[in-house]
């Protein structure tokens, strides 16, 4: 009889934990701090075990990147990448912070309708997949820069694990030869030969790059010169006339990085830095939580209606002012001081009300919902000081899927980060205006959103993640979890999201968010919800007080957070 009264007070106990919905995001292995040194959180695990490497070997946080982004480019093909570009935040031990735009940028000869017919209708596929798709690359000139200006190792060292991983192969991981598998079609569509990716593969092949080993090779000999002069930009333009690309040699010639001032902001009194234009990234998350600051979000719950209605709403505003205002600063006039004020962000909720969901615009959107996660983020820390968040991509999975023949790398798709049409929606779903149109010389919009969070001056956060317009929505969850629901790292990261971006009006919602009786809550009061798969791949790295770390991968990716 005892027994049976035990089980039924364990088993009502367990009803009450499913009621409030807080089983799954409790389940944290509260790892200790393990590391005092080094941590490198990436997308590969070799990738971040060759950062803690360079590391080891006396580099700092900067050097780590560079080494596990250049290996991420042989391992990681989806987005790990040379031909793309993307954006590095620091917090350097000195106290600078420092931010550096190596986004791809629209060729000269671009023009602002090149994806319209003579009717003015976007003509599909055109500004993602194939030459046309593709903008200047930058993660070369980014990534060389940034080692010069912050890093202590040479070039031949920090490349020659790149280079050694793709001219003596690797074995591949079976999300790899998924991937390689599922898009065979598409590289022997818009890449001229086979001769790069053009086979099945399985999980454990062994994958040589000899071509690409070539290009490293020339980029560690002589610089960002052996990849935007010389056989390697022949190679890119001979490429380019083969498939009628535009990009020239004076577009690789003229690409540069731009030292850009990171965007500042607080939150319960953290100090957060990031990215700004042309990331929409650190304006969205600062907007975002000077938003939430003003609610007591712990009370309400991590899974309660009013919760996700705060959340949803907030998005909403967002995504609004991002498809509006947001842009190249070098071309148009984004109003960053105001969009990432306190007053701005009241203001704006002026109308909000638990328990109304407000209509977004009957602009129409296309309702496509793009759920790939081929951007990749890295974090990367020291026990010197420097901290780092780098988020670098190829815009799709596998970018264009065109290949620089005999140079054996891949070309972004960022040109569908443009607005190709005011209100027609690109591959994530996201409209724009005038202010991410295409004209030539122009950098595009990206939602990418690398962040480093202080307390008192001292290191609390390096944080990031890939998937397109959810990127802001994931990292900004992850902070919550975090400061408010004082989660630990990794159930912060792990936990489901949700996310909203004003167009298309749809709520979605990971998997296992939310119990039904949730779900219909929300429903009643207008919104259209709607399960997704999981979405981002965060990277992050957390500090106790005493500075040691620990570090931890998504688990919706395949990556490893490595420390030592
Ligand atoms: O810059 C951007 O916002 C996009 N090109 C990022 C693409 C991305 O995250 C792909 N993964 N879903």
């Amino acid at each position: 009889m005892r027994k049976r009264l035990y089980l039924i007070k364990i088993f009502l106990f367990i009803f009450v934990l499913q009621s409030h919905q807080i089983l799954f995001s409790q389940n944290s292995t509260a790892q200790e701090y393990a590391y005092k040194n080094e941590v490198v959180s990436s997308a590969n695990e070799i990738a971040s075990e060759v950062g803690v490497k360079i590391m080891q070997n006396g580099g700092n946080a900067i050097d780590a990147v560079v080494g596990t982004a250049f290996v991420l480019a042989v391992v990681y093909p989806q987005a790990g990448n040379i031909g793309g570009g993307g954006f590095f935040t620091a917090r350097l031990a000195d106290g600078r912070e420092v931010s550096v735009d190596f986004r791809e940028t629209a060729p000269m000869k671009s023009l602002r309708d090149m994806y319209l017919d003579s009717l003015g209708n976007v003509i599909p596929d055109l500004s993602t997949y194939g030459h046309l798709a593709s903008g200047v690359p930058g993660s070369v000139a980014g990534l060389l820069y940034i080692l010069e200006t912050y890093g202590t190792k040479a070039r031949a060292e920090v490349l020659s694990y790149a280079i050694n991983l793709a001219e003596n192969g690797f074995h591949i991981n079976g999300e790899l030869a998924n991937a390689l598998n599922e898009y065979q079609e598409d590289f022997l569509k818009y890449s001229v030969s086979d001769n790069i990716f053009g086979k099945k593969y399985s999980s454990g092949d062994l994958l040589i790059q000899t071509e690409l080993a070539n290009t490293l090779k020339a980029i560690s000999e002589k610089g960002r010169d052996g990849f935007y002069k010389g056989w390697v930009a022949d190679k890119i333009i001979s490429e380019m006339n083969r498939g009628k690309g535009i990009i020239s040699y004076d577009d690789l010639m003229d690409y540069k990085c731009i030292d850009r001032n990171v965007i500042k902001g607080t939150y319960r009194g953290y100090d957060l830095i990031t990215m700004g234009p042309p990331s929409s990234g650190g304006i969205c998350l600062l907007y975002l939580l000077n938003i939430i600051e003003k609610f007591d979000i712990q009370k309400l719950g991590f899974t309660d209606e009013n919760y996700i209605n705060l959340l949803a709403e907030a998005m909403k505003l967002v995504y609004a002012d991002r498809s509006e205002f947001m842009g190249d600063m070098d071309f148009v006039k984004v109003p960053v001081s105001t969009l990432i004020s306190k007053e701005y962000a009241n203001d704006r909720m002026k109308y909000f009300q638990f328990g109304v969901s407000r209509n977004s615009t009957d602009v129409k959107s296309g309702n496509i919902f793009h759920e790939s996660n081929q951007t990749t983020h890295i974090s990367t820390a020291d026990s010197k000081g420097n901290l780092v968040s780098l988020t670098t991509t190829l815009n799709d999975v596998f970018g264009s899927k065109t290949a620089v023949e005999g140079a054996g790398f891949l070309l972004n798709n960022e040109m569908d980060d443009f607005s190709v049409k005011p209100g027609v929606p690109n591959i994530f779903g996201l409209v724009g205006n005038s202010a991410n149109a295409i004209e030539p010389g122009k950098r595009m919009l990206s939602s990418m959103t690398p962040v480093i969070i202080t307390k008192n001056g001292k290191p609390f956060l390096v944080i990031g993640s890939p998937g397109g317009g959810k990127i802001i929505t994931s990292v900004f969850q992850s902070i919550l979890n975090i400061i408010d629901f004082k989660m630990e790292l990794d159930a912060a990261i792990d936990a489901p999201r949700i996310h909203h971006q004003w167009l298309p009006d749809v709520l979605q919602l990971e998997n296992k968010r939310l119990t039904k009786k949730t779900i219909k809550k929300l429903s009643d009061i207008g919104y259209k919800v709607k399960s997704v798969h999981d979405f981002g791949r965060v990277e992050g790295i957390i500090f106790d007080d005493a500075g040691n770390m620990k570090g931890h991968s998504d688990r919706r990716g395949y990556g490893k957070a490595v420390g030592f």
